[in-house]
């Protein structure tokens, strides 16, 4: 199977290229970070402290998390119930990147992320797809860009789904979350050695693209 691997800080364009990517190549797009987030909803929606490593260990088992594919997209289900909209409320990006801390957590999540990629062409885009789910992948893409960039990029985001936060907030909640993810013992943030990186700060979304597609069209012949 080829697998592509797009890894980088939030923010940096992953999603937006991922999707891009797929559509060209006709091949899977697993959205990871939606995993975390959803496992994040679950310990809300039961009043776990994610900080508290033993109840949300505890709590892990009984999560039921599915992917589906509906019109090739991907949602994710908690016991059931499509919860794909409830994950991108702006609390819960924090409240993920908590939880991924935790190293059962991220086993729970790997597994499944790594059967998927057996299974599938797929682009997977996340933080430690091509350092540690996918050493091996064909290609690997590490996506950077400036937090004021970011920041500006989230805002809108969030403003085209009716969601109206301040600048600032976002600004300090987007550095806060890189030194969290970068700074965890296990699997952290990082770009893999044989990755290439792309800044994106002054970059448009059909200029990335079409660096990656470069990049990638040897891969689909
Ligand atoms: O990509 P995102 O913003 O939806 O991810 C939310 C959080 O999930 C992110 O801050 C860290 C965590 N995450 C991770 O640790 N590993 C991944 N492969 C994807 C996301």
């Amino acid at each position: 199977m080829i697998n592509i691997a797009i890894d980088g800080p939030a923010g940096s364009g992953k999603s937006t290229l991922a999707k891009n990517i797929a559509k060209e190549f006709n091949i899977l797009y697993l959205d990871t970070g939606a995993m975390y987030r959803t496992i994040a909803l679950a310990m809300k929606q039961n009043n776990i402290d994610v900080n508290n490593e033993k109840l949300v260990v505890e709590h892990l088992n009984k999560v039921n998390l599915e992917i589906k594919y509906i019109n090739s997209a991907q949602h994710v289900f908690l016991d059931g119930v499509d919860v794909s909209k409830d994950i991108r409320a702006n609390e819960i990006s924090m409240l993920a990147s908590t939880v991924s801390k935790i190293k059962l957590v991220r086993k729970k999540l790997v597994e499944m992320q790594r059967k998927i990629a057996s299974q599938n062409d797929c682009v997977l885009d996340g933080r430690d797809i091509g350092t540690y789910v996918l050493p091996s992948a064909a290609l690997k893409i590490f996506l950077i860009a400036t937090p004021e960039v970011r920041a500006k990029r989230r805002k809108e985001e969030l403003a085209q789904n009716g969601i109206e936060v301040e600048y600032d907030d976002l600004l300090n909640e987007i550095k806060a979350r890189d030194l969290q993810d970068s700074t965890r013992s296990f699997a952290p943030l990082k770009k893999a050695d044989d990755a290439i990186e792309i800044d994106t700060s002054n970059n448009t979304i059909e200029d990335t693209f079409k660096q990656a597609v470069n990049l990638a069209s040897k891969f689909f012949k």
